[in-house]
């Protein structure tokens, strides 16, 4: 299991590297990702979030194929937009609404370098937006006001406050 680095982590800011080796490196870092996803209970995970500043993310929505996005690039965006209350494994705890685009096309590459073309809608366009920002240094709290961010900050680092004393209590 990969540890998670949250917010406050440099590497959460970073802009990626592209990916230019498809070995066995790549194709064992994605496993390790999607069992860290997994353990988590999350539905994705990028590589800035396990301290890898590379382009890479994991996606695996319960019932469905997991999927790995390399070297992506979100070529189309649907003028509709929808609401949804995301989270991230990065600022554990707190959710907010976040308005997105409600269908995309992304072109990226899979573990053997193999280009493919997705179009999505639903919950997998939401996932891949908020993972490709994170290729991108950005963090779904970038796309709220100042105010309901820094109140979002706020909760976040009340509630690890709290979870800090209890582990000491213990
Ligand atoms: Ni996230």
């Amino acid at each position: 299991m990969l540890d998670i680095y949250t917010i406050g982590e440099d590497v959460l800011r970073e802009e990626c590297k592209d990916i230019t080796e498809f070995g066995d490196e790549i194709r064992m870092l994605s496993d390790a990702m999607l069992d860290t996803l997994d353990e988590a209970d999350g539905v994705g995970l990028a590589g800035p979030q396990v301290g890898v500043s590379e382009k890479i993310f994991v996606v695996h929505i319960r019932g469905e194929k997991p999927l790995v996005f390399i070297n992506p690039m979100i070529t189309e965006t649907s003028i509709e937009t929808g609401v949804y209350e995301e989270g991230c494994l990065s600022i554990p705890g707190v959710y907010h609404d976040v308005v997105r685009p409600l269908a995309v096309t992304v072109q990226a590459q899979d573990v053997t370098g193999r280009h493919f073309t997705i179009k999505a809608d639903g919950l997998l366009a939401r996932v891949i937006q908020h993972e490709n920002d994170h290729l991108h240094g950005k963090l779904y709290i970038d796309h709220l006001d100042e105010r309901e961010k820094e109140k979002l900050l706020r909760v976040y680092e009340r509630k690890n406050k709290a979870r800090r004393k209890q582990k000491v209590r213990v």
